[in-house]
C-alpha cells in the first residue's frame, strides 16, 4: 500500500529517504510528501505533492533544503481523494508534530469527533491525521510517550513514522498490522515500510512487531512496548537484491499478490462486520441506504475478472437479499439497450476505476438518470468519483496484470453488500449473523488454503503438458470456473474452457478425452451430487479430474485423479476459497512453462480504450 520511510544520522536524510521512497514506486502510489526537521531555521517544514514522486523531488530540489530527521511516504488513498491536503505526512494544531502513516484506522471518526469536540482543527479527509493530533494532545515533552499514549486509544492497523520540532532529535515509529522495519546504519537509522527502501543504505535491518514502539535518535535505537517496557531486538542482514526486496522474497508479483489474500480480505472487511447485529457497516453507501431499500433490480457490470466477482454477487444478492440481479459485461451493456428505470440502480466493480468499457456503462447510466454505485480498489479513480456511492476494497495496490487479490476483495464487498440489502429486505437477524460470523472468518480460511500450495505445484508438473483444460463448477462456483479458466489462459496461454457443469452435455463434452483434463469445483454445498455426477461423466470418457472439495470429503478422492482440499465455510462464500488453488494452479502452470506470469502477452493491467 502506501509507502513509509524515514531517517535520522549523521548527514542530511532528505536525499537518502527520497531515493528510499522512490525504490518503493513499484507499489504503485498517487501522492507524496516530507517533513523534515532543519537545524538552520530550528523548525519543521513540509512538502505534498499530488501525482509522481519526482513532482515532489522537484520541489525539493528548488528550495536546496537540509533535514534531519526526516519522513517521507507516498500514499496509496483509502480515506480521502488523492490531493495536496491528503497527502501525508500530516500534522497537528499547531504543526509541530508530523506524521506518516500506513494503514486504516476504524475508530477515526469516534476520534476525531471527540478531538474536534475538544478543539482540535482538523484539515483533511484522512483517517492517518486523527493520530497528529492525539499524539498533540498527549504531548508533554517526550514523543515517544505521547505516541504510545494515542496508539492506545486507535482501533485498526498502522505503521508510522512521527517526528516532531519539540523533541527534535528522535524519530519515533510504532507498528500494528502493516509492516515496519528499522534500517541500521553507521551513525544513522531508517525506518521504512519495506526493506527495499533501505537496501541502498544498509543491509542491516531490525523487524518491527505489533504493539512496538521504536525510538530512533543519531547514537542508536530502543524498542518499547505500548507500556514503554524496553524489549530486545535482533538486527538481521537482508540477503535479497533490491527486486526480490520489492518482491518480498516472492519470485513474482502474482504470487506475492495471491499470498496476500488473507492481509487483503482482513483490510477489505474490516470495521464493516457488526457480529452482534448481523449487519454490515458501509461508509460509501450510507447516504444511498434509503434509495437502496427501494429499488426493484440491480444491473451489476464490470469487464474481465470484476465482472466475474459480479457474477458471484448475483447469487449471493438472489439468494439472500431477493434483489433480482443482472450482470453485463461494460462492452455489452453499453451498446445493448438496458431497460434502466428509476426503480433500479447499477453497481459498477472495477479495480482500476479506468477500464473503458466499464466508464462508459456508468456514464449511460447516470444520463438516464439511474442510481449508481461503485466497488473500486483505487481511491479517486473515475468509476470512484462518477458514481453517487460505493465501497473502496482496500486491497492495496495490484502490480501483476492476472487480477486475483482485487477479486477476492470484490466477492468479499458483494458479501458485505449482500449483507446490508438483505438485512434491509427481511433477511432474519439470525441468518445475518450467521453470514458475518462466517465472513470473519474469510482471512484465516484463506490462509489455510495458501497452504496446499506446495502440493498445487506438483499437480502442476504432472499436467504441465497439457494443451486444453475444462473447468467445471455450479451455482456459487460457476463464476469460479470461469475465472480459473481465465488465469490459466491469460498467463500459461493454455486453452482453457469454463463451462457451468450441466452445460458439459451441451459441446464440452465432445472434447473429453485422456489428455483433456478437467477441473471440478466441486464443494460439499447444495449442488454437489448434481456435481459428481458431472465428474463421473468425464471419468467415463477417459477424462482426467482434478477436483477442488471440501477438506473431510475423503470419498470423492476414489473417483477422481488429484483432490486439492478447502476448508469448510456456508455456500455463499466458497468461492473465496474455491479461487485460491486455481490462481495458484494457473501460476505454477505459467512458471513451469516459461512464461512473463507478471507480465503476460498482449494483456494489459488497466484497459482504458475500447
Ligand atoms: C484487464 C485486467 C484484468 C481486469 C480487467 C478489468 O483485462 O487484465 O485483470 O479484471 O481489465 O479491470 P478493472 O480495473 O476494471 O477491474
Amino acid at each position: 500500500m502506501c509507502g513509509i520511510v524515514g531517517y535520522i544520522g549523521n548527514r542530511n536524510g532528505i536525499p537518502i529517504a527520497l531515493a528510499g521512497l522512490k525504490r518503493l514506486e513499484y507499489r504503485g502510489y498517487d501522492s507524496a510528501g516530507m517533513a523534515a526537521f532543519d537545524f538552520k531555521k530550528s523548525g519543521v517544514f513540509s512538502i505534498k505533492r499530488v501525482g509522481r514522486i519526482s513532482n515532489l523531488e522537484m520541489a525539493l530540489g528548488k528550495r536546496n533544503f537540509e533535514g534531519n530527521p526526516v519522513v517521507f511516504h507516498s500514499r496509496w488513498a483509502t480515506h480521502g481523494q488523492p490531493c495536496d491536503k491528503n497527502a501525508h505526512p500530516h500534522h497537528d494544531c499547531n504543526k509541530k508534530i508530523w506524521l506518516v502513516h500506513n494503514g486504516i484506522i476504524e475508530n477515526f471518526k469516534f476520534l476525531k469527533d471527540k478531538l474536534e469536540k475538544e478543539g482540535h482543527k482538523f484539515y483533511s479527509d484522512t483517517d492517518s491525521e486523527v493520530i497528529s493530533h492525539l499524539i498533540e494532545k498527549y504531548f508533554q515533552g517526550n514523543l515517544e510517550k505521547a505516541v504510545a499514549r494515542a496508539i492506545k486509544l486507535v482501533r485498526g492497523t498502522y505503521a508510522l513514522a512521527v517526528i516532531s520540532e519539540d523533541d527534535p532529535q528522535k524519530l519515533v515509529a510504532a507498528r500494528f498490522s502493516a509492516p515496519l522495519l528499522v534500517g541500521v546504519g553507521e551513525g544513522e537509522f531508517m525506518v521504512a515500510s519495506d526493506p527495499s527502501a533501505v537496501i541502498g543504505n544498509t543491509k542491516r535491518v531490525a523487524y518491527l512487531d505489533d504493539g512496538e514502539i521504536a525510538t530512533l535518535t543519531p547514537e542508536g535505537f530502543s524498542v518499547t512496548d505500548l507500556n514503554q517496557v524496553q524489549k530486545e531486538k535482533t538486527v538481521e542482514e537482508i540477503e535479497w537484491s533490491l527486486e526480490e526486496a520489492q518482491k518480498g522474497g516472492f519470485e513474482h508479483f502474482m504470487l506475492k499478490e495471491i499470498f496476500e489474500q488473507p492481509d487483503s480480505i482482513k483490510d477489505t472487511i474490516r470495521g464493516r462486520i457488526l457480529l452482534k447485529e448481523g449487519m454490515a457497516k458501509l461508509g460509501g453507501v450510507e447516504g444511498v441506504k434509503d434509495k437502496l431499500k427501494e429499488i426493484k433490480r440491480l444491473h451489476i457490470v464490470a469487464c474481465g475478472t470484476a465482472y466475474l466477482a459480479g457474477l458471484v454477487g448475483e447469487y449471493m444478492l438472489e439468494e439472500y437479499a431477493g434483489i433480482p440481479v443482472e450482470v453485463d459485461l461494460g462492452s455489452e451493456f453499453r451498446y445493448r439497450s438496458p431497460i434502466l428505470d428509476k426503480e433500479s440502480a447499477a453497481l459498477f466493480i472495477s479495480q482500476s476505476g479506468e477500464t473503458a468499457d466499464t466508464l462508459a456503462s456508468l456514464k449511460e447510466v447516470k444520463e438516464n438518470g439511474v442510481l449508481s454505485l461503485g466497488v473500486v480498489n483505487a481511491v479517486g479513480s473515475s468509476v470512484a468519483r462518477e458514481t453517487e456511492a460505493g465501497v473502496y476494497n482496500h486491497a492495496g495496490p495490484e502490480i501483476a496484470v492476472a487480477s486475483t487479490k482485487a477479486f477476492t476483495s470484490q466477492v468479499s464487498v458483494l458479501a458485505l453488500l449482500t449483507l446490508l440489502l438483505g438485512r434491509q429486505r427481511g433477511m432474519s437477524k439470525s441468518a445475518g449473523q450467521n453470514i458475518a460470523k462466517e465472513l470473519f472468518q474469510m482471512p484465516k480460511l484463506a490462509s489455510l488454503v495458501l497452504k496446499e500450495n506446495e502440493k498445487i505445484k506438483s499437480i502442476a508438473k504432472k499436467y504441465k503438458d497439457c494443451r486444453n483444460f475444462l473447468y467445471l463448477g455450479r451455482k456459487y462456483n460457476f463464476p469460479i470456473a470461469l475465472e480459473g479458466a481465465l488465469k490459466l489462459k491469460e498467463i500459461s496461454y493454455i486453452h482453457a474452457e469454463g463451462y457451468g457443469a450441466g452445460e458439459m452435455k451441451h459441446g464440452p463434452i465432445a472434447l473429453i478425452d485422456g489428455n483433456f483434463p478437467t477441473i471440478a469445483i466441486a464443494p460439499s454445498d447444495s449442488v454437489y451430487e448434481k456435481m459428481i455426477s458431472n465428474i463421473m461423466e468425464v471419468k467415463a470418457r477417459s477424462g482426467k479430474v482434478i477436483a477442488i472439495a471440501t477438506k473431510g470429503n475423503k470419498k470423492i478422492k476414489e473417483i477422481v485423479d488429484d483432490v486439492i482440499y478447502i476448508p469448510e465455510t456456508i455456500e455463499m462464500l466458497t468461492p473465496i476459497l474455491s479461487v485460491i488453488p486455481l490462481q495458484l494452479f494457473a501460476y505454477h502452470m505459467a512458471v513451469l512453462r516459461g512464461c512473463d506470469v507478471d507480465k503476460p502477452r498482449n494483456l494489459a493491467k488497466s484497459v482504458t480504450v475500447e
